[in-house]
């Protein structure tokens, strides 16, 4: 018999009032939370009944993160969740790369992705000749590929990476010779690491770019400083690297929640997309969010509505369909990253 706990109103109000951030669409009035309750009902008594886990990233709106995500994570930690889950069906909140990720560790599950906008302007800004071609080019290096890429891209690499595990792998990689890609930003961010660490290897990487993270500069974080001397600057590894050099705190979305969590100052300002910058005033609300923040266009595009529907009666566009050579080398890509990260 199904047992779901069906939420009211009130307690959604209750739970998404303090967010105040991302635009009228992230703010959440009781009139407008009575219009989303019969949705996310909906949707947890289907979950049940179709043995479904929901997995969200957190720049995914609030009332997803808060009223239908089993787990909230950065994609390291979602991947691990993909890996591990024994659910029948996967539904993946947040972009399609991260639900291919999701197929690949689990082929024979059904996984589905509710996101109406495919890819992002990273994970877009290589594909699979593109990859072969480089390696024809730097043929003695290893190639590391950011998880934000599609499964194709990552079946012609050797290893898989994500913002929380970057530095690490590359250090462990034995080879010297690094190709990375797709992020121009994090791949100079990822020299000047080694450097800092006093690792010796020779990095190439490719051109793309995340319009979200690309956008901010010193100029905010010195505006910033001026007005809240006391204020933490946290900044995303997609952040240029000046920006990476004024910030006190660098990491994937679930480092940076755990440093405001850990760190004792009150003042953040948040240089990564919208939806860290809502986690940080529900969860955290004695501590308080300055400057602005920007919203991921491909992330915000999941809706309840199509939560509900991919869960109900799944189009074809909405179920992850990976061929099996691809996956069974994408895999090889993400399983060097679980080695590296654990050795
Ligand atoms: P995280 O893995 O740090 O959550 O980053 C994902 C992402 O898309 C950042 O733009
Ligand atoms: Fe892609 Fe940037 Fe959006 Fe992350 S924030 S999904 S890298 S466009």
């Amino acid at each position: 018999m199904i047992t779901t706990h069906h939420i009211t109103p009130e307690e959604l109000y209750e739970s998404l009032k303090t967010i105040k951030v991302g635009g009228t669409a992230c703010h959440y009035s009781l009139k407008k939370c009575a219009e989303l309750v019969p949705t996310i009902n909906a949707i947890n008594e289907l979950k049940e009944e179709k043995n479904a886990v929901i997995l969200v990233h957190s720049y995914v709106s609030p009332e997803i993160v808060y009223g239908v995500a089993d787990y909230v994570g950065d994609s390291y930690a979602l991947s691990k969740n993909a890996m591990e889950t024994d659910a029948d069906v996967i539904v993946f909140a947040a972009v399609r790369f991260m639900g291919e990720t999701a197929k690949v560790m689990n082929p024979h599950k059904e996984v589905l992705i509710p996101t109406a906008l495919d890819g992002c302007t990273l994970a877009d800004s290589i594909d699979a000749a593109t990859v072969r071609r480089l390696r024809q080019q730097f043929p003695d290096y290893t190639f590391v590929c950011y998880i934000n890429t599609t499964a194709e891209v990552k079946s012609e690499c050797d290893v898989c990476v994500t913002s929380a595990n970057v530095y690490n792998v590359v250090e462990r990689i034995p080879n010297d010779k690094i190709y990375f890609l797709p992020d121009k930003l994090m791949g100079q961010n990822l020299v000047n690491a080694m450097y800092a660490l006093g690792v010796h290897k020779t990095i190439s990487y490719y051109t793309g770019t995340c319009y979200v993270h690309e956008e901010y500069n010193t100029e905010q974080i010195f505006r910033i400083r001026t007005e809240y001397p006391n204020v933490k600057v946290v900044s995303h590894p997609e952040c240029n690297p000046a920006v990476v050099a004024h910030s006190d705190f660098v990491g994937s979305t679930a480092q940076m929640l755990a440093y405001m969590r850990e760190t004792e100052s009150r003042e953040f300002l948040m240089l990564t997309e919208c939806g860290l910058s809502s986690r940080l005033q529900k969860e955290f609300p004695n501590k308080k969010l300055v400057g602005t923040c920007t919203l991921c266009r491909y992330m915000k595009s999941n809706t309840l509505d199509d939560i509900l529907r991919v869960l109900k009666d799944p189009a074809p566009a909405d179920r992850v369909v990976i061929a099996p050579d691809i996956c069974q080398r994408a895999a090889r890509s993400i399983e060097a990253m679980f080695q590296y990260s654990r050795s």
